[in-house]
């Protein structure tokens, strides 16, 4: 959700204000309903935000610069308590003299309470925010013992829910405090300059070095050092790392939009996710799965807990997993999962898909699997994020950073992740009961290709998407592995075009959703490959011969070369073959590019959509 940037430097100039914008540009995706930043000044705290989007504040900076300073805070905002306004953005203020600014992501769960007692002090609030509420508390404990780390402290003790709180004073130039309790907070280490920002997008431009905090930690950066301490006081240590982007992966490299330049960087995210994962023998290697083979080879069912795309490409995995593995794989959306009473034990994998590795509805649901006794494996694409650290073992999927809020070469890569989870399990549980491993990997190192020869062959699906600006409703329909494409299809329409749309399984048609069926109704087909198992592919062609016989305006995803569809089909969009597990990671291509470019017809905010939010840190 927000985003959070903070900055020390050693020099009295401009830098601070043109570090934490750079910053929150690079985190505007995180949230956009306002903006705001405090500096550190020789004058005490300058301060501006806006409602809007950064642009906003950006105009009133140039129309009223902030005086020279080398520390300061920024935040970008997703509203949860209060809404957008001026008043309500961060910074809050605090203290003797408003001395104090600070700055918020995450829920202050207890803040009523807080906020009763504060009133009945006689402290003011000029915003209707929970953030207010922790910055008049670490102002007036400040006021009392004169040090930022430790008012911080004695403040984040009575704080319940989730947060990351970055602080500055007046006082205490070159100083900037954060902490941070289920809520993403990392630091960049600089020369001379330190960094903090809730993910490492926020500093890319300036260092890779990076430090990942624990939870309940609390870290004061100076410019020439840092110090961790838990909640309690005592001293800990961050664990250091080097990012492995650089800042051209957060840029839109000559795009119109993050999103389509995330959907051309497809084939990298698979060939990347798939690097280094088998030996010379083209046996799987996951040595960073740190679950023994034993505690694997014992385990009985696997639960997938995800949101969202997440969602989506885990329902490609338990089609893949219990086809290679014959474990029972159950598919649960992670805010369902902890209020379902879960059958969960010692024998099942709890297995979480997050791009962000933040979801906080995902990491609940980790946490409360671990609390039954589940061993906890993570699908992530955050280096250091809460998800895989909350979690007994990590699978990295290698997308790279993902800008643009609506998710597409992340899902690629968390489906190609499933894919190597469960090839691994089937190794090393005695070969697959199904396929042979080393052919379906030689296969899937072949994908990367025939993704970018697909970006090749889009010209009409952009075509279509113009002159489909004005539909009202799309419907999508797909079978097996091709059902969570179609629900994908169909929720990237809807977030990025506004559009109603619906995905089903093509079977369930007939069961109701065909009374929605008349004259010039669109409805996206995925076809399963003619090789497809059980005549799916022939009982796909007949729902596209019912639904067309109904008066629908049929638009078919099918495999070259696969002539059946062509009697039944308005358009035919072609994707190349491959074999049925995989097609999940050609055919969703088509149906990003669609929605991607009739968001473009309508003139909408493709990497921006309203109401969203990059990493959904609040449950
Ligand atoms: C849709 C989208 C969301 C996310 C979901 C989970 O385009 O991006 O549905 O997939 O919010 O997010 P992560 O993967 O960060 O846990």
């Amino acid at each position: 959700m927000c985003g959070i940037v903070g900055y020390v430097g050693r020099t009295m100039d401009d830098t601070a204000l043109e570090v934490v914008m750079e910053g929150l540009t690079r985190l505007e995706y995180r949230g956009y309903d306002s903006a705001g930043v405090a500096l550190v000044t020789d004058d005490g705290i300058a301060a501006e935000k806006r409602s809007g989007k950064l642009e906003n504040l950006r105009s009133a900076l140039d129309a009223h610069p902030l005086a020279a300073s080398r520390t300061g805070i920024g935040h970008t905002r997703w509203a949860t308590h209060g809404g957008p306004t001026d008043g309500n953005a961060h910074p809050h203020r605090g203290g003797d003299g408003s001395r104090l600014a600070l700055i918020h992501n995450g829920i202050i769960e207890n803040f009523h309470a807080l906020k009763k007692e504060l009133l009945a002090d006689g402290v003011d609030f000029d915003s209707e925010t929970d953030t207010e509420v922790a910055a008049k508390l670490v102002g007036r404990e400040y006021d009392r013992v004169g040090d930022l780390t430790l008012a911080m402290r004695s403040v984040v003790q009575r704080l319940e829910g989730a947060f990351t709180l970055l602080a500055v004073h007046a006082d205490s130039p070159g100083v900037v405090v954060g902490a941070r309790r289920n809520s993403p907070l990392v630091v960049g280490l600089g020369e001379g300059e330190n960094f903090l920002g809730s993910d490492v997008a926020a500093f890319i431009g300036h260092t890779r070095h990076a430090l990942e905090l624990g939870q309940d930690q609390i870290v004061t950066i100076t410019p020439d050092g840092y110090e961790v301490i838990g909640f309690d006081g005592t001293p800990a240590e961050g664990k250091a790392y080097e990012v492995t982007w650089d800042a051209a992966a957060a840029e839109k490299g000559g795009y119109p939009t993050f999103m389509e330049k995330e959907i051309h960087d497809q084939p990298h995210a698979v060939a990347d996710t798939l690097l280094g994962r088998t030996d010379d023998a083209g046996r799987l290697v996951l040595d960073e799965v740190r679950i023994s083979e034993e505690q694997l080879r014992a385990v009985e069912r696997i639960t997938i807990v995800a949101c969202g795309t997440a969602a989506y490409a885990g329902m490609v995995a338990k089609y893949a997993i219990e086809h290679w593995t014959r474990i029972p794989v159950e598919v649960s959306l992670a805010h369902e999962f902890r209020y379902c009473d879960p059958i969960v034990d010692g024998t099942t994998l709890v297995v979480s898909i997050s791009q962000s590795g933040e979801t906080m509805d995902t990491l609940m649901a980790v946490k409360h699997a671990a609390e039954l006794g589940a061993m906890t494996l993570s699908i992530c694409n955050t280096h250091g994020s809460t998800i895989p650290r909350e979690s007994d073992a990590v699978l990295y999927t290698h997308a790279g950073p993902e800008i643009a809020v609506a998710s597409t070469k992340a899902f690629l890569a968390q489906i190609t992740a499933s894919y190597v989870l469960g090839l691994y399990l089937a190794q090393l549980r005695g070969e697959t009961y199904a396929d042979d491993a080393k052919s379906v990997m030689a296969e899937l190192q072949g994908i990367p290709d025939k993704i970018d020869e697909l970006l090749g062959r889009m010209d009409r699906v952009v075509e279509m998407a113009s002159f489909m600006a004005d539909t009202r409703s799309v419907l999508f329909l797909g079978r097996n592995v091709g059902y969570p494409v179609a629900m994908e299809g169909a929720l990237k329409l809807k977030e990025l075009a506004y559009i109603h749309a619906e995905g089903f399984a093509a079977g369930e048609l007939k069961h109701g959703p065909i009374a929605l069926i008349d004259a010039g109704q669109p409805v996206f087909i995925v076809v399963p490959s003619p090789e497809a198992p059980h005549e799916l592919h022939k009982k796909v062609v007949s729902n596209i011969q019912e639904i067309r016989a109904r008066g629908a305006r049929t638009i078919v995803i099918a495999h070259d070369g696969d002539d059946d569809v062509e009697p039944f089909a308005n358009e035919v969009i072609r994707i190349p073959n491959c074999s049925p597990m995989l097609a999940p990671l050609l055919a969703v291509v088509p149906l990003q590019v669609f929605a991607l470019h009739l968001s473009t017809a309508k003139g909408l905010d493709v990497d921006q959509p309203r109401n969203l939010a990059k990493s959904v840190t609040v449950e």
